[in-house]
């Protein structure tokens, strides 16, 4: 059985999850707006995978005897000044969520909720691939300046760009 403590702390994260899916959803939007159909492409399965590690959360608060919560969300960015700021977007936004689900873990240490501390070690190790991936991303988006051969090449090919995927681990 959950406490009230970590089923709220948890239900913040679940509204974190589903904030994120909107906010890769506006930016695959973005994308496809503006002809960048590899970035795109990418960035809907972003907002899927977000979903997937909210859905994973509802799971388990409901499992564990609580009630999870589905929430009003912020809105997310819907423009950005370029490509680059986009993905400087997508990685601060991967950092704030990896100290969300510090914040949790400590939560679940102090609540002495060792259940949900198990649990919560599939967020910390898919966080470190996230934060990792938008770190690759940034790195070549910056190598490849205005270069718009060096554009298009990248649209073609951040699609073979392989992310953790919630989906590659459902028995988790
Ligand atoms: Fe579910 Fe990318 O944080």
């Amino acid at each position: 059985m959950l406490s009230k403590t970590i089923e709220a702390a948890l239900n913040k994260q679940i509204r974190i999850e589903a904030e994120s899916s909107q906010a890769y959803l506006a930016m695959a939007i973005w994308a496809e707006v503006k002809g960048l159909e590899g970035i795109s492409n990418f960035m809907y399965d972003q907002s899927d995978e977000e979903r997937t590690h909210m859905l994973k959360l509802v799971k388990f608060v409901n499992e564990r005897g609580g009630h999870a919560h589905v929430s009003e969300l912020n809105a997310p960015n819907v423009t950005f000044e370029s490509y680059k700021s986009m993905f400087e977007t997508l990685l601060e936004h991967e950092i704030f969520v990896s100290e969300s689900i510090n914040d949790l873990v400590h939560i679940a240490l102090q609540e002495k909720d060792y259940a949900t501390h198990n649990f919560l070690q599939w967020y910390v190790a898919e966080q470190i691939e996230e934060e990792a991936t938008a770190r690759t991303i940034l790195d070549k988006v910056k190598m490849i300046g205005d270069d718009k051969g060096g554009l298009y090449l990248f649209d073609r090919d951040i699609q073979q760009l392989t992310v953790s995927s919630a989906a590659e681990t459902p028995e988790d």
